[in-house]
């Protein structure tokens, strides 16, 4: 995990089992908690029901993994973040798999383990990565995902290697709308909402055909039900990410997952990092540097990532931009539910589409102070 501040201990062992056997919310648990209803799998239109998908996630042993991974071998290492390895393994059934073992000596430990299965087993969509399982054994941690063939939207954004194709404008559209209805299923469709907390372009995984599926729910948490407006936790997530309001508070709401959104909309416009400690100070902060174009629509064009060169059609770049503009409000009441950016993205992933249609635009007119100097100097600062 790259520049990500998390705030938990260690949690119990054995919540996995009896949480995801019995299919039960563990909300108010002083750990782990888990989505009690979802909508139907798979269906982002779906209501919400009241019936618990009953998604088993397996339980491997430690030596089914070994054996998967060839001895967790470096030659199926395919990545390494901050809960540690990630390696490709072929399951005895032949299915491919990527197993995460966790680090012994790092510092995110058990409970986002068990809050990541928790949740996983809880929850089915298009746009979010199948958990297949995962390996407890003495002090061993592991979890088994299906398999992305084309790694995370960060391999294809960011230092790409030689020869490598950069992502193209309508491959880049497709990926935010399907990030965009990742995240509407878990804000409008599940019950209580989930909010992911660590949205980024390292957990946005692609299949083959690039479809993205959002990843990594280790930090995520039930979002508030009843009157409550926000859930009170510790500041977590990943620098360059972080809602301002969220980081001030520590109020978490849905709305901190549209603001992580939308800088990843702004990732994917302009190639550059939420947080890059090599580009000179002022361009550091992809928010702040990206802040005196996002007020002002003739700027728009400066944006654009200099690999995609031309190939753009100028009205999407508009629309493109103002949706991230508005998800990067400073005032989380003043972003957008994730349905309405998942609708005004859907016009943008295919050519010939200039301009939206009447009434399905959510991008109001901005004024020059929308986003504020606060929103830049918080995200990025923890
Ligand atoms: N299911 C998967 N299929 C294919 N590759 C994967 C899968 N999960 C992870 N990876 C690869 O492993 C890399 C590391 O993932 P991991 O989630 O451990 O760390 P990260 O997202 O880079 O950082 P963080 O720990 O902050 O989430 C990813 O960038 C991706 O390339
Ligand atoms: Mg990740």
């Amino acid at each position: 995990m790259k520049n990500c501040f998390s705030c938990f201990s260690s949690s119990k062992k054995d919540e996995i089992n009896a949480a995801t056997s019995a299919g039960t919310n563990t909300e108010g648990s002083s750990s782990t908690e888990a989505p009690a209803s979802s909508s139907t799998p798979g269906n982002s239109s779906a209501q919400a029901s009241n019936t618990v998908p009953n998604i088993a996630a397996q339980q491997f042993t430690f030596r089914e993994l070994a054996i998967a991974t060839k001895l967790f071998g470096e030659k199926c290492l395919i990545g390494e973040g901050g809960f540690g390895k990630v390696y490709k393994g072929t399951l005895k059934s032949g299915q491919v798999v990527a197993v995460k073992q966790l680090n012994l000596d790092g510092e995110q430990g058990s409970r986002e383990f068990v809050n990541e299965v928790l949740m996983l087993s809880h929850l089915q969509h298009q746009n979010l990565v199948t958990l297949v399982g995962y390996c407890l054994e003495d002090d061993q941690k592991l979890l088994v995902y299906e398999y992305m063939p084309s790694g995370s939207v960060e391999d294809h954004l960011f230092d790409l290697k030689r020869g490598q194709q950069p992502l193209d404008w309508f491959t880049r559209m497709r990926i935010a709308f399907g990030a965009a209805e990742g995240l509407e299923y878990l804000h409008e469709k599940v019950n209580p909402p989930v909010i992911v907390r660590d949205l980024k372009a390292s957990n946005i995984l692609l299949d083959g055909n690039f479809n993205p599926k959002l990843s990594d729910f280790g930090l995520a948490k039930l979002g508030p039900v009843g009157s409550k407006t926000h859930v009170s936790t510790l500041i977590a997530g990943t620098y360059g990410y972080c809602a301002p309001d969220y980081a001030r508070t520590g109020h978490l709401t849905v709305k901190s997952d549209v603001y992580c959104f939308g800088v990843v909309l702004l990732e994917l416009i302009s190639g550059r990092r939420a947080f890059d400690d090599v580009k000179p100070s002022h361009e550091k902060n992809l928010v702040l540097w990206a802040m005196p174009m996002l007020t002002d629509q003739t700027k728009y064009p400066e944006l654009i990532d200099p690999l995609i060169k031309n190939n753009y059609p100028s009205k999407a770049l508009n629309q493109a931009v103002a949706v991230a503009a508005i998800c990067l409000q400073e005032k989380a009441s003043d972003r957008p539910g994730m349905s309405d950016v998942a609708l005004a993205l859907k016009l943008l992933t295919v050519p010939n589409i200039e301009s939206p249609s009447p009434g399905t635009s959510i991008v109001p007119p901005l004024p020059d102070d929308t986003i504020s100097a606060e929103v830049a100097s918080t995200s990025g600062s923890h």
